[in-house]
């Protein structure tokens, strides 16, 4: 049985006193929910989800990483930086970073594996653009992306990943995917992975993103290989937040 997780990735928003609102609700309203709760902050709040989430049972993590162990990189955050700050996540190969900051499957198969030598759980995002599952590619491309990652990790650390699926026009958008059109797409990810570990494909955790909110995610949840979220805009009020992860 798969523990569920639900994950808020707070993208580039907050500040330090929205950011104690929000921890502070998260906290207070968690119950023994049965999902574990985390949120991905920008980089700077690190520190502060160090401070007021030690001792809490939400986990906290990055947005990125470098592939770079450390030197000379102006603006890049090394794993063991994320490490030392407590982190447990690290979001590696978001569709806006690779949109925006052109990341191939290659560099985030390299960032997985830096996150996962130094600790870090890294989770892995794959996704299709509308115009790809409009000419029938989901699957090919789901697949390019993930294979990157399984080609460059030892068949010991798939455990050790937490995959995302986000179907990228589903993202920001208020279009969710269907529950089955989301439960395919898992359970395809989910056969790949098994070729590469048949025994570790069945622990994986697969969150599902792209609109999730309180009202869509308990269908989304119950579909057999969705093992939660994770969540953009909802996870920015603690209200909704609470309101995906009481959905498990
Ligand atoms: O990482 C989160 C996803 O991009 C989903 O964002 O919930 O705002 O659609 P969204």
């Amino acid at each position: 049985m798969r523990q569920k997780l639900v994950i808020g990735n707070w993208k580039m928003n907050g500040n330090r006193a929205a950011n104690t609102a929000l921890l502070s609700g998260i906290v207070a309203g968690l119950n023994d929910f049965g999902a574990e709760a985390a949120v991905c902050v920008p980089a700077p709040y690190l520190a502060q989800c160090q401070a007021e989430l030690s001792g809490t049972p939400v986990a906290w993590g990055a947005q990125d990483v470098s592939v770079h162990a450390g030197g000379a990189y102006t603006g890049e955050v090394s794993a063991a930086m994320l490490q030392d700050f407590g982190a447990k996540y690290v979001i590696v190969g978001h569709s806006e970073r690779r949109a925006y900051h052109h990341e191939s499957n290659e560099l985030v198969a390299q960032k997985t594996l830096v996150a996962l030598a130094a600790g870090l759980t890294p989770v892995v995002c794959v996704g299709e653009l509308l115009a790809e599952r409009e000419a029938g590619q989901t699957e090919e491309v789901i697949c390019g992306q993930l294979q990157a990652v399984l080609d460059l990790i030892q068949p010991e650390q798939v455990a050790n990943i937490v995959l995302a699926y986000e179907p990228v026009w589903a993202i920001g958008t208020g279009k969710t995917a269907t529950p089955q059109i989301a439960q395919d797409a898992h359970r395809f990810l989910r056969d790949c992975v098994a070729k590469k570990n048949t025994a570790a494909a069945a622990g994986v955790q697969i969150l599902y993103g792209g609109s999730m909110k309180p009202e869509n995610a308990r269908e989304l949840m119950a579909q057999p290989d969705i093992d939660g979220g994770l969540i953009g805009g909802a996870a920015l009020k603690s209200t909704d937040f609470l309101g995906i992860i009481q959905s498990v």
